[in-house]
Order: C-alpha cells, then sequence, then structure tokens
C-alpha cells in the first residue's frame, strides 16, 4: 500500500523519555512533543514515530506494553497525545505511533490472566507448551506460573510471546493460525489499532512485524496473511492509516500490506555498509550491531572520508530490495534509531553532511532520529530500562547551552539519562545560528527535497556510475543528475550530462564530457 500522503513524507523518530521535559521531572512527555511540532516542521520534517508512549513497567522501554490503551503516567494524559494528534494535523503533520503487537509485559492483565491455573477467556492468548520442563528451538520461562506449563518469549524474559498460531503446528501444544484463540489475538490487536486511530493517530510503526505466526515459514506467509487481514480492516475503516515496518525485507513487507519497511543495520546488509562498516567487518553480530566495547579495526563504511568503501556492496543489496517492493510499498532509509549506535558514533560533520544528502535524496520515506539533525554523540553510558548497548544512543536532547541543555528545568541527577558533558557538545539553538552547521545544511537538503517532486519518494532512480570500490556514486532521480564524492580525493568520471546545479555541497563542474568532484562534495544538477 502506497498512503498518498506519504509521498513528500519525512519523518522525524522521538524517542519521547528524551525528546523534551515540560514538568521537571526529567523524563520527556507528550506536552514536550508538542511545544517542539513547530520545530520540528521548521527543520522539514512533516511527520513523527514516537516510540511506545503506553503504561509499562519499562523493562525495555516499553516495548514491555502493560496497558495498550493508557498513556504512561510518566508521559502525562491520553488527553495529552489526543491534543498531540490535533496540533499536529493543524500543521499538516501526520503521528505515528509504536505498535507492539508480538509480545505484551508479563505485567500485561492478559498475561496474568492466562498464567493462572485454571482455564479462562485468556489461557490461550499467549504461546504455552502443555508441560513445565523444556522446548526446543524457541526461548522460554519455566517455572514461573500456577499454570502447569512454559510459555515462549518474544525478546527480553519480560516479553511473553502473543499466540498468532504456527504456521504449520508439528506439536500437540501448537496451534493453527485459524484457532478460535489466535484469531482472538488478531482481533484484540485490531482492536488496540482501532482505539487509537479513532483518536487521531495516523498509523503505526510496527515492532518485529515479521515475527506473528510463529514455525518454519520461510517465505512468512503466514505472518503475511495476518497482516493483509489487518490491511483490509484499515483499507475499509482507516483508508488514509499507514502501517510501517520493523521487517528489513521489503519485498516481504509491502506485499504484507505495509507502506514502508525499514532498511535496518543488521551485520551483513547494504545498508550497513554505508554508515556503519566498522561492525561489519569486525564481524560482530546481534541486533543492529549494538556492541558496547571500544571499535577496533578498520571503518570500510562508503561515508568515511578515507574512501575505503564499495558502493556495490550497498547496491546489490539495494537494488534488488527496490526493484521488487517499490510497485508496493516504499523503503525507508534511517539516520539511525533507538536500537542503533548513532550515526556520528563514527561520521565526523562533513561526513555526515554527504550522508544526509544522499539518505534525503533516495527514494521511498526517509525518517531522522532526533538529535541527528545535530549529529549527538554516542555516549558509553551504563544500561537504563533494557537499553545496553543501545543506552548510549537514547540520551536526551540537547536544545541549547543552558540548563540540562534546555532538555528539562529539573535537576541534573533526575535526567532520565545524562547528557553528553564535552565541550563541543552540538546543540540545536547554536547550530540555528551558524548557516554552515549540519542543523542548517540538512535544512536545505529537506528543502530541497520538498520543492522538487523528483527527489520525494515515487521519483524515479537509476544508477548512473557506480563502480566496485571507487568515488564518486551518481545517480539520476526523474530529471535530476545527483552526486556524492565522501572521499577526501577529488575525482573525475566521464559525464554527458549538462544542466542547471540547483544544489552543492564543495564544487562539482561539467564541462569537455568530463565531471569533475571536489574532495567530499554532492552536488543536485537539473538536467537540460
Ligand atoms: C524492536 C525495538 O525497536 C526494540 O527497541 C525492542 O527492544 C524490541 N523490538 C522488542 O520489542
Ligand atoms: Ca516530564
Amino acid at each position: 500500500m502506497k498512503q498518498k500522503w506519504l509521498g513528500d513524507a519525512v519523518f522525524y523518530e522521538i524517542y519521547p523519555q528524551s525528546f523534551f521535559d515540560t514538568n521537571g521531572d526529567g523524563i520527556g512527555d507528550l506536552d514536550g512533543i508538542t511545544a517542539k511540532l513547530d520545530y520540528i516542521k521548521d527543520l522539514g520534517c512533516n511527520a513523527l514515530w514516537i516510540n511506545p508512549i503506553y503504561d509499562s513497567p519499562f523493562k525495555d522501554a516499553g516495548y514491555d506494553v502493560r496497558d495498550y490503551k493508557k498513556v504512561a503516567p510518566r508521559y502525562g494524559l491520553n488527553q495529552d497525545a489526543y491534543r498531540l494528534f490535533g496540533e499536529a494535523h493543524k500543521r499538516g503533520m501526520h503521528v505515528l505511533l509504536d505498535l507492539v503487537p508480538g509480545h505484551t509485559s508479563e505485567e500485561h492483565a492478559w498475561f496474568k490472566e492466562s498464567q493462572k491455573a485454571s482455564p479462562n477467556e485468556y489461557s490461550d492468548r499467549y504461546v504455552w507448551a502443555d508441560h513445565c520442563f523444556r522446548i526446543d528451538q524457541y526461548p522460554y520461562v519455566a517455572g514461573e506460573s500456577e499454570r502447569d506449563g512454559i510459555y515462549m518469549l518474544n525478546f527480553f524474559k519480560c516479553q511473553p510471546a502473543l499466540n498468532y498460531g504456527f504456521y504449520r503446528p508439528t506439536e500437540r501444544w501448537q496451534k493453527s493460525m485459524d484457532d478460535p484463540a489466535c484469531l482472538k489475538t488478531r482481533e484484540a490487536m485490531k482492536d488496540v489499532m482501532r482505539f487509537w486511530l479513532d483518536r487521531g493517530c495516523d498509523g503505526f510503526r510496527v515492532d518485529m512485524a515479521d515475527y506473528l505466526v510463529k514455525g518454519e515459514d520461510e517465505k512468512k506467509e503466514g505472518t503475511s496473511a495476518i497482516w493483509k487481514d489487518v490491511r483490509a480492516m484499515l483499507d475499509q475503516d482507516y483508508p488514509e492509516a499507514v502501517l510501517v515496518s520493523e521487517w528489513s525485507n521489503p519485498p516481504f513487507s509491502t506485499k504484507a500490506g505495509f507502506d514502508c519497511d525499514f532498511l535496518l543495520n543488521n551485520p551483513h546488509t547494504g545498508y550497513s555498509t554505508l554508515f556503519r562498516d566498522y561492525v561489519n567487518h569486525e564481524q560482530l553480530s546481534g541486533s543492529q550491531n549494538i556492541n558496547n566495547s571500544s571499535l577496533g579495526g578498520e571503518d570500510y563504511s562508503f561515508f568515511r572520508k578515507e574512501g575505503k568503501g564499495n558502493i556495490q556492496a550497498f547496491l546489490s543489496d539495494y537494488l534488488d530490495k527496490y526493484e521488487n517492493s517499490k510497485e508496493y510499498g516504499y523503503i525507508s532509509f534511517i539516520t539511525g534509531n533507538h536500537d542503533t549506535p548513532r550515526i556520528r558514533r563514527t561520521l565526523d560533520t562533513h561526513e555526515l553532511k554527504l550522508a544526509y544528502a544522499f539518505l534525503f535524496t533516495m527514494p521511498g520515506v526517509p525518517f531522522l532520529y532526533y538529535g541527528d539533525e545535530i549529529g549527538m554523540r554516542y555516549l558509553n553510558i551504563p544500561t537504563k530500562e533494557g537499553g545496553y548497548g543501545r543506552t548510549g544512543s537514547r540520551t536526551p536532547m540537547q536544545w541549547n547551552q543552558e540548563k540540562n541543555m534546555g532538555f528539562s528545568t529539573g535537576c541534573k541527577e533526575d535526567l532520565y539519562l545524562p547528557q553528553d558533558s564535552a565541550p563541543d557538545a552540538p546543540d540545536v539553538a547554536s547550530q540555528m545560528a551558524d548557516p554552515n552547521s549540519l542543523w542548517n545544511t540538512l535544512k536545505e537538503i529537506l528543502a530541497l527535497r520538498h520543492s522538487e517532486k523528483d527527489l520525494q519518494a515515487d521519483g524515479s532512480f537509476q544508477v548512473v556510475y557506480a563502480e566496485e570500490n571507487q568515488y564518486p556514486f551518481v545517480y539520476r532521480r526523474g530529471n535530476l543528475l545527483l552526486g556524492v564524492n565522501p572521499k577526501a580525493e577529488k575525482t573525475s568520471i566521464p559525464c554527458n550530462y549538462l544542466g542547471e546545479m540547483l544544489y552543492q555541497i564543495g564544487e562539482t563542474t561539467l564541462s569537455d564530457g568530463t565531471l569533475r568532484m571536489d574532495a567530499q562534495s554532492f552536488f543536485c544538477l537539473k538536467i537540460q
């Protein structure tokens, strides 16, 4: 599905704990997001994705939901969320909440019922084996419930898996997808979606969207069938609602009904070779390359000025995903997210300008992670609320040079997480005042995207120059020619295009059939 309003959408992801605190308790809140809508719009973003705001014990930063229909008190009241939707709409902006359909918190009322020995309405809401010892293949918890059974986990121990059934059940306790209990789980999640859509939310980013139905299902047909069913409900009752998946396989997710799917920073994906290729080459494994230890080895990222990258490593993965999804939905590039090391961890300001110039001129629907507009650092700090290595990417926004960098009027000790204490810690106010800052450069790039339809979600995309281990990378979007040379060396290639320069970082010239690019430069040319 490709909702019309996505055509010119640029998203801003907000980790609500760390965005803006309006009552001095040291934790960001919904009123803080509402207060900053004009700021976000001014930068050039016109849509939001907010990480979970629901009532939760916060053992996984809110991805452990205790009540899907209640705003966590620390963020405010439900009314504050409704007001945020209304204020966003007044400004022509859209708001996605985070839907966590695969699991709840172990403190959710459904789960407490499900744990009881006496059968009840929720007995099969979660995946239980009918004995109390071990199951192979899946993570599980044994010995914690009155009920004679063990339950499956989706992620952390606090996150029991909701029961959407097994694609091909192989054990007596595994239910099929169309078992009435599994259908009820599905309806319960639709009910949660309806609740928020009825109150003005514009759709959802969907957590672990590829992992509802369990069991052998290489093509994810079971889970896809559920999303198609959800989409049918949306088409009928909420025809403008948007679904963005955490799936990282656009050919699958877009056919299942998602409007957008993220390219994530998992090891060995094309995306990770652009900005964070230190991990791939260190052979680290794990979710989205978070590792708290110091970075060793070399950095092969395409956007590092050393120029050791290989654009083909990205394209060989991306082009296939793009070609096989563009008819159905969009690919979403991210600057980073709450699970990924900050892009600034290894890229300096100039490298970031070029990275953003590329990222926000690609097809699909891009996402900026809060704080990346000023190049906030990744901090080496202790874990909080299940963050572990991800915690360093979740620190409070740095708005200005005042108390707590303008994030909160509360005491420093009460802040959700410590802030960057470096003397040159970036902040929004200073960068807004500096025409050469990362903030202002990004603002210009976003303005360019909004002014040229060819640069937006549906504009066509072709590779013009992309050679193995070579710089630059040159591509076409509709009637525009764009190129990026992140390497600290000038470069030239044969090129017969001519036209009018719309935007440049550094200098590029076109004459005598040759395109000459400065070291660390970018251009966008309107072809004559
Ligand atoms: C993906 C989310 O982005 C992450 O933060 C969370 O820990 C897991 N899913 C589990 O919900
Ligand atoms: Ca607060």
